[in-house]
């Protein structure tokens, strides 16, 4: 029985260009093809997320409201996507009420439909404020379980979290693989039961770092899942995704297709131009990487491990680490590896390894992630190493209080003590301001060396704005 067809979400402009050449894609490389990326007849474009804002603040000198804008005002009738890292935000700590609410309101005021919302533990109380302010928006708020595999992460256990991310108000559901640990099979029968149990829609998002994503894709089809992610032929697979043009020749036949396949090699074209200017931020891999399935670390995991190991010249301790992980992880409660976390359980093994001896340092990170500062931890913690982090006198970290007043005034006088416009009565600049402190003072100090019209240029969309 052939299923419905699912919608397509492009991923190209976040998680592809993200998962090739490390986030750098600038904006005006996207530009040109915004227009065509409209007509396709995508679900949604994923544009924005974590990464995307910290890396156009960190390194592109972009501001990432700005190439927001830019978005809106092209894309007519397709639908834009972020993705949201819980109460993190798009930041890496835990964020008051007041500052979700207000990136929330800010970002459904600059176009962004459709809000996937994950957390690295799976803990549900880390998603649900979101979902309400995006509820309350008028969007779609998009529950997420971030797949991974452990003794604790059976079938039973993601249809009861995506049952409660259902009963919490999400208008939808992502399984978000970011791995490429789910099996076409495994995917088949969990989106089966997902759509019998659940009134809301399914949508898949996997990786091809593993090999699996094609099949897993196609397999999802069959079972019926809603809408699929993909990334346009020049900026898929590897660590990417599947093809776009490749998922869509697997689902329909040449007379059937309703894609515009020219349209879509036009683009392909484009993004193939462009890519050797970011050449220096690929990846090394080739074919498929296969130790996230035998050793459950991501891939992108690894080769960050793997240069800090380089650079602390212990590159010949490479396979203790790989083995390291997993044992933590273990010990930790089988977190899945997504960030936060990753990085957490990511730097203690380096730790472990270095020091010849296991949890002899123990990252402050890490300490709070056992001492559930970070959520919910899926399953148990090692009694050995809950004893050994009791013990230790730890000072709780003073309670700030917090205030979106404070933050603004501090602002304000950054403005005004750096002789720059004032920039904190503006909320996407405050929130700028507010969620990367360091770096978006950076950015606005480097406004300063530009004209007055350069920075209006600026405010009204890149194509006026030289570096
Ligand atoms: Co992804």
């Amino acid at each position: 029985m052939a299923s419905k067809k699912p919608s397509i979400t492009e991923v190209v402009l976040r998680d592809g260009q993200q998962s090739l050449i490390a986030t750098r894609m600038k904006t005006e490389d996207m530009i040109p093809v915004l227009p065509l990326l409209d007509k396709v007849g995508y679900s949604s474009l994923e544009v924005w997320g974590g990464a995307t804002y910290d890396c156009c603040l960190r390194f592109l000198n972009e501001n990432p409201w700005d190439r927001l804008k830019v978005f809106k005002k092209h894309f007519k009738k397709t639908q834009l996507q972020m993705l949201l890292r819980g109460k993190n935000l798009v930041g890496y700590k835990e964020y008051d009420d007041t500052v979700i609410s207000l990136f929330i309101k800010n970002a459904a005021k600059s176009g962004i439909n459709i809000f996937r919302i994950f957390d690295s533990l799976n803990d549900i109380n880390n998603i649900k404020s979101s979902i309400e302010y995006v509820n309350r928006e008028g969007e779609n708020s998009q529950g997420t379980i971030c797949y991974t595999t452990s003794p604790v992460h059976n079938e039973k256990y993601w249809l009861n979290l995506s049952k409660n991310i259902e009963d919490i108000g999400a208008k939808s559901l992502a399984i978000k693989d970011m791995a490429g640990l789910l099996r076409p099979n495994v995917g088949y029968d969990l989106i089966k039961k997902l759509k019998k149990n659940l009134n809301i829609p399914v949508y898949l998002h996997t990786h091809s770092t593993t090999g699996l994503a094609d099949a897993t894709n196609l397999k999802a089809y069959e079972a019926g899942v809603d809408n699929i992610d993909t990334s346009i032929s020049s900026f898929s697979n590897l660590y990417a995704h599947t093809a776009t043009e490749s998922f869509i020749s697997m689902i329909y036949k040449d007379d059937e297709n309703p894609f515009d396949m020219s349209l879509l090699t036009r683009i392909a074209e484009h993004f193939q131009s462009i890519r050797p200017k970011y050449k220096q931020y690929e990846g090394s891999m080739r074919g498929v990487d296969i130790n996230m399935l035998l050793y459950q670390v991501p891939g992108g995991m690894l080769s960050i491990l793997e240069k800090q190991l380089v650079d602390l010249k212990k590159q010949h301790r490479l396979k203790d680490l790989i083995d390291e992980i997993p044992r933590i992880r273990e010990d930790v409660g089988f977190v899945p590896l997504v960030t936060p976390s990753s990085q957490i359980v990511g730097a203690q093994a380096l730790m472990n390894v270095l020091d010849g001896e296991r949890y002899k340092t123990l990252n402050k990170e890490f300490i709070d992630l056992v001492n559930g500062k970070y959520g919910k931890i899926p399953g148990t913690i090692d009694k050995k190493l809950l004893n050994k982090i009791d013990k230790l006198d730890i000072k709780d970290d003073q309670e700030i209080t917090f205030s979106i007043e404070n933050e603004k005034s501090e602002f304000k006088k950054f403005c005004v003590s750096n002789n720059i416009k004032d920039f904190s009565n503006k909320e996407t600049d405050l929130l700028n301001y507010i969620l990367f402190p360091k770096e978006a003072q950076d950015y606005y100090l480097s406004l300063n060396k530009h004209t007055y019209n350069d920075i209006v240029g600026l405010q009204e969309g890149f194509g006026l704005y030289i570096d």
